[in-house]
């Protein structure tokens, strides 16, 4: 596998008229990751993602790759797959699609079949395009961004309108992409849809950075707070109070305002309490996100 190549946003603004869809947002997408874009609708993560491709001129500042704007790169299929507002011709079948744009871009219609395979529609390959589900069309973008074996994906909402099928496949397959050190940025405007498919967030919000980082980070710092239980709930209470943590009673034990459960199973250790769970308060993700998007103003 050749070197990883990161996505680099530096400084990007894009004004249309009146209207700021991306104000001065930086930002760099790792390769060998999944990397979630997220913002609510109209953030800014298609404007981004257009400058990005060279779709739209940015007012100020950058959008490369490793440096390399895409229109300066020697072959952009080979080094980008990317899909953003995917149209098929409704007459042409998946493969004649694929030929098509393969041959466009200068890629041996050998790799059509491999790409069909690749996303589960070989058996789909000769029907009409036109009378293809939303699933089969998110798969066929998919399809399409592969042809040149690329080792940047940039794809704009390939979640959405997906059945929980397709979400686990799509999850299970972006992960082996990232996994072959491949760099690749997922945009959405619900965290819950790509939660279990990214590695690290980039959050954005009216067109200006809110927050990146690991997906894991996130969790944490949204929801700093460790479950926690014991058949002797007096004797956890004690340990928990002789440690400093602050804590409430709950259903499924003791909910403690400490995000690392290691801090509070050490805590029980040096009680000598014997614990029966501990782990970290996963939830509330969502709501966190949502206000730190500041949805539901306005
Ligand atoms: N070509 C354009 N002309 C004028 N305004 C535009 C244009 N493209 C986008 N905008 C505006 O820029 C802002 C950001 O839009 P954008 O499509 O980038 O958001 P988004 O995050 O992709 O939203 P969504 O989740 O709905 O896809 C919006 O206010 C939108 O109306
Ligand atoms: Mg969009």
């Amino acid at each position: 596998m050749a070197d990883g190549i990161p996505i680099e946003i530096s400084g990007l603004t894009k004004r249309f008229g009146q209207v700021t869809a991306v104000d001065d947002l930086s930002f760099t997408v790792e390769p060998g990751r999944v990397t979630g874009f997220l913002g609510p609708n109209g953030a800014g993560k298609t404007t981004t993602l257009r400058a990005l491709l060279g779709l739209v001129r940015p007012t100020a500042g950058t959008a490369t790759f490793g440096g390399t704007r895409y229109r300066d790169l020697p072959r952009p299929l080979e080094t980008v797959g990317a899909a953003l507002d995917a149209a098929f011709h409704p007459g042409r079948t998946a493969r004649d699609h694929l030929r098509v744009v393969a041959s466009a871009g200068g890629i041996r219609s050998a790799r059509v079949p491999d790409v069909l395979a690749q996303v589960g529609l070989s058996e789909f390959a000769d029907r009409r395009v036109g009378g293809f589900s939303l699933g089969m069309r998110q798969r066929l973008a998919l399809a399409t961004t592969l042809l040149g074996d690329p080792r940047v994906l940039v794809l704009d909402e390939p979640i959405n309108g997906l059945d929980p099928e397709g979400i686990k496949w799509i999850r299970g397959f972006l992960r082996s992409l990232a996994g072959e050190g491949r760099t690749v940025l997922v945009s959405s405007h619900l965290l819950s849809e790509v939660q279990q498919s990214v590695d690290e967030v980039v959050i954005i919000s009216r067109g200006r950075l809110v927050k990146s980082g690991s997906l894991a980070s996130l969790e944490l710092e949204v929801s700093p707070r460790t479950v926690v239980d014991s058949p002797h709930r007096l004797r956890l209470a004690a340990a928990l109070d002789q440690a400093g943590l602050d804590y409430t009673e709950g259903p499924e034990g003791m909910i403690v305002d400490e995000p690392d459960p290691g801090v509070v199973g050490h805590a029980a250790f040096v009680g000598g309490v014997e614990l029966s769970s501990l782990h970290r308060l996963a939830s509330g993700l969502e709501d966190s996100f949502l206000a730190l998007v500041g949805e539901g103003e306005e």
